[in-house]
């Protein structure tokens, strides 16, 4: 595995490679088993696997937790190497935002619902790092988790608006064992709080079991998460994205999670 800091270092070393397939793994490092299942997803179906890792502050709000956002780079430099992966560009932010830097994509409708509401420049971050990346590296395809479903949408609509030439591959969300979607903020968890988290993921699955029976999983899931008085809950809602989904996002603590269930659409 290549280590790569510098842009034009990437595309030189991928110009020849470009009549093969690519495939990109956008990530922001501290890397759990959701991450390895993308790199997992990309070995296989490519025949090169470029990850990127950049935290990215431009999708950070100003009370956001870009400095608290867990780093280790040397642990993410070994798990890659061991999934195979073939160039990691890990860039500063300087060489992706040079001074004088100026331009943002602007995703609208998509990006100003649930997560909008909450992280109102978060889309624009996202969608200006992700074009970003699709041009420097030129893929074939790029993977993303189902755990960001909105994130998902908003890529799979910046592609199609913006007539980009690659695939976007939606990879399923990875769970614990006890149903917690795995998440990178996971580490500023207590033991108390991870317990009450879990009540995310269950109002979830309450909500879909509703849902299946002919209720409203909205009403069902914003229950059970008024029961558990550990957390705040910022929204329950259901969305289209690529097929009807219940997604939430709660407060534990100083960490806001986000989840969410495919539905099976056919009784509301
Ligand atoms: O999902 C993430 O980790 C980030 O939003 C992404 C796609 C790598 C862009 O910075």
């Amino acid at each position: 595995m290549k280590v790569v800091r510098a842009k034009d270092e990437l595309c030189s070393a991928l110009e020849p490679l470009h009549g093969s397939r690519i495939g990109l793994v956008p990530t922001m490092g501290a890397f759990h088993d959701g991450h390895l299942a993308l790199l997992r997803a990309a070995r296989k179906e490519c025949d090169t696997v470029v990850c990127s890792l950049f935290i990215n502050p431009t999708q950070f709000g100003q009370s956001e937790d870009l400095e608290r956002y867990p780093r280790n780079e040397a642990r993410d430099l070994e798990l890659a190497r061991a999934e195979g992966v073939d160039f990691l560009f890990a860039p500063s932010p300087e060489e992706i935002y040079p001074p004088g830097f100026e331009t943002r994509v602007e995703p609208e409708r998509l990006a100003l619902e649930l997560e909008g509401v909450i992280r109102p420049t978060h889309f624009r971050g996202v969608a200006t790092i992700c074009l970003k990346l699709f041009n420097i590296v030129r893929p074939n395809v790029a993977y993303f988790g189902a755990k960001d479903a909105q994130q998902l949408a908003v890529i799979e609509r910046l592609v199609l608006d913006l007539d980009l030439e690659l695939e976007i591959r939606p990879v399923e969300t990875v769970r614990d064992d006890d149903g917690l979607a795995l998440s990178s903020r996971n580490v500023h968890l207590s033991p108390a709080e991870r317990k009450v988290a879990l009540a995310l993921p269950r109002a979830l699955e309450l909500g879909a079991e509703a849902e299946r029976d002919g209720g409203d999983p909205v009403v069902t899931a914003r229950a059970a998460l008024s029961e558990e008085p550990g957390l705040k809950t910022q929204y329950v809602a259901v969305a289209d994205y690529a097929g009807p989904r219940l997604l939430a996002a709660v407060q534990v603590g100083k960490t806001r999670l986000i989840d969410n269930v495919t539905l099976e659409g056919t009784k509301r």
